[in-house]
């Protein structure tokens, strides 16, 4: 049985990664989720599994060293799926400093910890275990709105806190592989979407304040653009590169689904009006005339997209939610988990969003 390390694993990418994989696997892996549970974890998002006998919650913060190395002394660890990071741009442009502590010396500190519990006394490591490390497409830079994608070769030029901290990170592991022959992947994935994304990424975000009759903040001109992939295509993608990524290689992951945010808007307009019944009071909230342009975030990159052929040819990857049925899927999740929006928008997200938006 292989038993999974995942950080950050209360988060959203990390907690539907560890829903994929009891749904994919059931009783034959084991699975122990390390998270600090900032403000984006919430172990609400991983109620169903808390009570496996293979699944097994630790709280712990990845830039404490102490406590990472005693996980890996109790714990025979296969493979470390290392999600944990501060992940949000805007934030990072306010407090950098977290971003760098987490994103990088919490990466330093895993591979490390991986490392001393793995490597056999003449350098080699022992079979079969990996560390995955999930990154961004964000630390390739912006691209043009006329052409080009992302490849694996391309230049790594980030431009924000969060992006060169994720940059940091992945060439922290890339040293590792070069200098220690240490096992691992990285994976550089685009945007993504789905239940339990915290509601200051662009998509929970637009949900919730439409439903509320709320403005609709636009930056810049709307016209950036994002590639979108369902948060379980990235969770497929992360295990097939487990499973079939050669040692030391990057692979990218995304869907060819590039939209303008001012396109996402009005599909989520579009699709909570054709959901929401005849009749519900909220349908009397929702209208364009609640989009707002604002202040443009600083340094605001204008295109993201990826050219996911290695993934493609060397794993047999392919996505397979289309955007229009993965907001679909997104939106009816965020109607049954009314509850859940609730509670993670209470306490402090008001704070965040008022000190966030009020010069917008
Ligand atoms: P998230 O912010 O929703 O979750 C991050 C999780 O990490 C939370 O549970 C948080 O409590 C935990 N965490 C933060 N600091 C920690 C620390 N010091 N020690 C232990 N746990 C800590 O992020 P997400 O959107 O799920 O992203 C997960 C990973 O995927 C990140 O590494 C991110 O860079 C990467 N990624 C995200 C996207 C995206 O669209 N969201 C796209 C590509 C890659
Ligand atoms: P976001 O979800 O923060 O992801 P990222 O910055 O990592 O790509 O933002 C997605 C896009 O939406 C980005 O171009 C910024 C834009 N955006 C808005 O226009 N308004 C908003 O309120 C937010 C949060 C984002």
């Amino acid at each position: 049985m292989k038993t999974y390390l995942v950080t950050g694993g209360a988060g959203f990418i990390g907690s539907n990664f560890i829903h994929y994989m009891f749904r994919k696997y059931n009783d034959t892996i084991r699975i122990i989720n390390v998270d600090a549970l900032t403000y984006a974890g919430n172990l609400e998002n991983l109620k169903s599994v808390e009570d496996r006998e293979n699944y097994t919650f630790i709280k712990a913060d990845i830039t404490d060293s102490a406590a990472i190395a005693e996980i890996f002394d109790q714990n025979d660890v296969d493979y470390v799926v290392h999600f944990a990071a501060e992940s949000h741009v805007d934030r990072s442009i306010k407090s950098p400093e977290v971003f760098i502590k987490t994103n990088v010396l919490g990466t330093a500190v895993m591979l490390n910890c991986a490392r001393a519990a793995w490597e056999n006394a003449d350098g080699s490591y022992q079979e079969g275990k990996k560390f995955l490390h999930v990154s961004t497409d964000e630390v390739y830079g912006s691209l043009d709105e006329d052409g080009g994608y992302f490849y694996e070769t391309t230049p790594y030029a980030p431009h924000s806190p969060y992006s060169a901290s994720k940059a940091s990170s992945d060439m922290l592991v890339k040293a590792y592989v070069d200098t220690y022959r240490f096992p691992a992947n990285i994976t550089n994935c685009s945007n993504n979407y789905g239940p339990y994304q915290f509601p200051e990424k662009l998509i929970p975000l637009i949900i919730n304040n439409a439903l509320h009759g709320r403005k609709l903040p636009v930056y810049g001109d709307g016209k950036n653009v994002r590639d979108w992939l369902y948060v379980d295509d990235h969770a497929k993608g992360i295990d097939m590169v487990i499973e079939k990524g050669r040692l030391g290689e990057t692979y990218n992951i995304g869907g060819h689904n590039e939209k303008q945010n001012i396109e996402i808007i009005h599909i989520i307009l579009d699709t909570l009006l054709e959901m929401l019944p005849e009749g519900d009071e909220r349908r009397k909230l929702i209208s364009r005339d609640l989009i707002t342009y604002v202040e443009d975030r600083k340094g605001h990159d204008r295109r993201y997209a990826i050219a996911p052929d290695k993934i493609k040819s060397e794993i047999g990857w392919e996505p397979e939610t289309m955007f229009k049925d993965g907001i679909k899927k997104t939106i009816a999740w965020f109607f049954e988990h009314e509850d859940w929006m609730a509670n993670v928008t209470s306490g402090d997200y008001q704070k965040y969003y008022d000190d966030m938006y009020q010069n917008k």
